[in-house]
């Protein structure tokens, strides 16, 4: 069956039986508000992550690349990466609609604090359009620097017990000399102490970076990395550990390259593992304890009258 084509429509699409739009989603297409209409959902009974295929080549790229990694197949550099994917369970079809059915990564946390961060100098393929192409470098110039851009980001205060999110306009918004307090501010800066979730999510992502240098002929683009922490846990007084977790999400735009004579290129992924290495760098300033935090009062969306404003502050 043709994935559904991306043509805009008014309504939200029905939700299949059992599902709602997923909770804690940061980033990316929402249900009944993207373009499309079609978004991320959750099946209640069993947690799983269904995600639409939009139109072709991405929804049938993306669903390839979760079959190839989660192959029996799979040669070990590619089996590596699955600790760091959801678990693919398969696809999920209602009316006339195809859903990948993934592992929720939130699923073991209290109250999940997430980071969405795209990866890569580029974020588009080959294929954009000259306008595509140019939008998406105006979206956050900065990103040609820094190798990656902030999607949005949702914490817990727990201390406040509410939860704080910020959307892409807002992360866009972020100057390059901000970005290390931007990062901070997810990991619970000012408030909390942010250096011991911030060393564990480091160790997690170097083993990321092994993984990565050791896979050969494969371009990411526009890959985002989730960063999860528990912030239930989150206290600067308490010795106890946050649970930390880091995946990839989104393959849309995962291809293999190929030389001259059709065989894969035996290259590792430059535009990514840039990208990478300049996140964990921006990591470590701010897990040094010299390091200083800039307040980002303009992010701060406690006022109700911001109605221009999507992000968000909830009280739980
Ligand atoms: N497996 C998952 N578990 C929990 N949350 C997820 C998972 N996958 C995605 N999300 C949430 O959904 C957001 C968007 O995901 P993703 O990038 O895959 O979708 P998208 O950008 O709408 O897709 P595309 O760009 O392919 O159209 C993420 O930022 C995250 O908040
Ligand atoms: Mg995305």
């Amino acid at each position: 069956m043709e994935p559904v084509s991306s043509s805009i429509i008014d309504t939200a699409p029905p939700l299949p039986p059992d599902t709602q739009p997923l909770e804690h989603q940061i980033a990316g297409h929402f249900h009944g508000r993207s373009e499309s209409k079609y978004g991320l959902l959750e099946q209640k009974s069993t947690g799983f992550v269904l995600k639409p295929f939009i139109s072709a080549p991405r929804g049938p790229r993306e669903h390839q690349f979760y079959v190839d990694v989660f192959s029996i197949h799979a040669p070990v550099e590619i089996q590596n990466l699955r600790p760091f994917l959801p678990t693919f369970f398969g696809l999920y079809e209602f009316a006339g609609m195809q859903y990948l059915t993934l592992e929720n990564i939130l699923k073991d946390f209290q109250r999940p604090c997430i980071a969405d961060v795209k990866i890569g100098r580029i974020t588009y393929d080959s294929e954009a359009s000259t306008e595509k192409k140019q939008k998406l470098k105006n979206n956050f110039p900065a990103a040609v620097d820094l190798g990656f851009q902030l999607c949005g980001w949702k914490t817990y205060r727990s201390t406040q017990k509410k939860y704080i999110y910020h959307h892409k306009q807002c992360a866009r918004s972020i100057k390059k000399h901000e970005i290390s307090s931007a990062l901070a501010n997810f990991f619970g800066a000012p408030e909390s102490d942010h250096h011991p979730v911030v060393r564990d999510v480091i160790i997690r992502l170097r083993t990321l970076e092994r993984v990565m240098s050791d896979l050969r002929g494969f371009t990411f683009l526009a890959t985002s990395l989730l960063i999860v922490y528990d912030g239930a846990q989150h206290q600067s007084c308490t010795q106890s550990m946050p649970k930390v977790d880091v995946r990839l999400v989104d393959f849309a735009h995962v291809s293999t390259v190929n030389d001259e004579n059709g065989n894969p290129i035996n290259q590792p992924d430059d535009n990514f593992i840039f990208g990478l290495r300049s996140y964990i760098d921006h990591l470590e300033t701010i897990a040094d304890d010299k390091f200083i935090y800039l307040p980002l009062e303009r992010l701060n969306h406690n006022d109700p009258s911001n109605a221009s404003s999507n992000c968000y502050t909830t009280f739980m």
